[in-house]
């Protein structure tokens, strides 16, 4: 694993014997995102538990946020209840800087990311966007990507066969359950969560998995990879550059 680049922490945060709660380290870092927002500019905003942190710290400069680009529609929604301006990727021609969070992050910025069942959009704005800013506290931060079961959003007649490809390559894939039926992505789709992976050449993963026929996005984040990662940790918002 190539060295990250550690800045020194943006803040001291707590002493040893009041060690900050996981809820704690992500409004930490969705505040500290707030400084790639570019005054005027429309944002590219992911998904997930650590992004509604940043959104709601987005309401102390809501008035210089042009717009938003969002990767789900609940992200979408939060957005516009504090009044920012949500728009098609279609309607924007590049973005400055996409916000999100990540299932895991490696040393080079390579991610697998899809928790929140909304890997295809944020794969689409991060394509869009000049500038990956990934925003984690430090459980995320992993030498080899693979003990987060990778989510693969697929076409539901493929299931069975690319359930098969992976049982190939030594993994296990499921379907992801909601409330007893499979869970249909914003996109229409269905979603695998495969375990037993791991991922030493993240590049030659995605770009395999990528051209199985049925796949429509694997969770791995190689191409699209972080180009920053704010890391969230018991003694500050670290920043790593990749
Ligand atoms: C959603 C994602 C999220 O960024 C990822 O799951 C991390 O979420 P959280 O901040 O809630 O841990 O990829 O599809």
């Amino acid at each position: 694993m190539t060295q990250p680049n550690l800045s020194s922490p943006t803040s001291a945060l707590t002493d040893a014997a009041s060690p900050l709660t996981q809820e704690q380290l992500k409004t930490l870092v969705g505040q500290a995102a707030l400084q790639y927002v570019v005054p005027g500019e429309i944002i590219g905003v992911g998904t997930g538990s650590t992004v509604n942190k940043f959104i709601d710290a987005l309401a102390s400069i809501k008035d210089q946020v042009k717009g938003a680009v969002s990767s789900s529609l609940a992200s979408a929604e939060r957005l516009r209840g504090l009044g920012i301006p949500v728009l098609d990727c279609n309607e924007v021609e590049r973005l400055a800087v996409y916000i999100d969070g990540a299932d895991e992050i490696d040393g080079n910025g390579y991610m697998i990311k899809g928790g929140g069942a909304a890997l295809t959009r944020e794969k689409i704005v991060a394509a869009q966007s000049d500038q990956f800013v990934c925003i984690v506290d430090a459980s995320k931060l992993v030498h080899t990507l693979g003990a987060f079961p990778l989510p693969v959003e697929i076409i539901p007649m493929a299931s069975r066969r690319i359930m098969a490809q992976f049982a190939a390559k030594g993994a296990q894939a499921a379907i992801r359950m909601k409330e007893g039926k499979a869970l249909v992505t914003d996109n229409g789709h269905i979603l695998l969560d495969v375990s037993g992976l791991q991922i030493s050449d993240p590049i030659a993963f995605e770009a395999e998995v990528n051209q199985w026929p049925g796949v429509v996005t694997v969770g791995v984040f190689a191409f699209q990879r972080a180009h920053v990662c704010l890391l969230a940790t018991a003694t500050g918002v670290k920043t790593l550059r990749f």
